[in-house]
């Protein structure tokens, strides 16, 4: 635990930025108004060191939610509890308004890939991750965030839509959605959905958090290369998004070939700008 003091993590709004480490220096001199960060949990969570300090003195500026890559909620392997011990003492630590990762999984058998992989949308894959979410929650002593997954591929085991499959995870376990519109975008154009459908299926109290992000056409199908700025028909969908489920905080996401702060910033006032005119 740390002996500094924090403010009382309290409620996000508005659009902020994701935490880079290009931007440290920037942020810490020139202190910008973002009305919040997000900070990648998986680089923080070693024992004391730089990374923390920064952390910290991010925490002790901005209110910050804490984003993960590395639960593999939806491995068949049981819940990692040396990695969720040391989540639980950065979240301790850190107090962020929200703790979130992915509905998809990156470890079998104890070895893990560097990629967010996709689930068969079955009900055995549903069961699965409903404990895996359930028994985080536990350990971390409050309600997760999950994301919505993109995809390349469709498996021919799926028994239901990815909305009935996030839909019956958030009935089940009480977690909230942290609804990536970008990701959405892609798997709706790459499998052919309708993203529209797929939004006003959504609970509409359980979106906390909306990520956006740029893809890259690659001809053939879309690619969530978080390497652009916003493209055009994503902006289209937040406001759909905003429409449905209000003013829900948001996050510009950029995590290659990471510009300069003020290309994020200017992201961010421009979903700032579409959140206003939300009522
Ligand atoms: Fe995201």
């Amino acid at each position: 635990m740390t002996d500094k003091q924090f403010p009382a993590a309290s409620s996000i709004v508005g659009a902020g930025l994701g935490l880079r480490s290009s931007h440290y220096q920037h942020i810490f001199e020139m202190k910008p108004d973002v009305p919040w960060f997000e900070l990648l949990s998986d680089n923080y969570m070693g024992e004391g060191g730089l990374p923390i300090v920064r952390a910290e003195a991010i925490r002790e500026l901005y209110p910050i939610t804490l984003h993960g890559v590395g639960m593999s909620l939806g491995s068949a392997d049981p819940l990692n509890v040396d990695y969720m011990a040391r989540l639980k003492r950065l979240v301790d630590r850190l107090e962020p308004t929200y703790v979130s990762d992915h509905i998809a999984w990156v470890s079998i058998d104890g070895k893990y890939t560097h990629d967010l992989l996709p689930l068969p949308y079955t009900l055995e894959a549903q069961k699965n991750i409903i404990n895996k979410i359930s028994q985080a929650q536990d350990i971390l002593g409050r309600t997760l965030l999950v994301e919505n997954p993109s995809s390349y591929l469709m498996f021919n085991s799926s028994e239901m839509s990815e909305q009935e499959f996030v839909g019956g995870v958030l009935a089940q376990t009480g977690c909230q959605l942290l609804l990536d519109v970008n990701n959405l975008y892609v798997s709706a154009q790459n499998h052919d959905f309708s993203a529209n459908e797929y939004l006003s299926a959504l609970p509409k109290d359980r979106v906390k958090e909306i990520h956006l992000a740029g893809y890259e056409d690659r001809g053939d199908y879309l690619f969530d290369s978080h390497g652009h700025t916003v493209h055009d028909p994503v902006w289209l969908l937040y406001q759909k998004a905003l429409s449905l489920f209000g003013a829900v905080p948001t996050l510009i996401e950029w995590d290659t070939d990471v510009p300069d702060f003020e290309v994020l910033l200017g992201e961010s006032k421009k979903a700032q700008r579409i959140l206003d005119e939300v009522f």
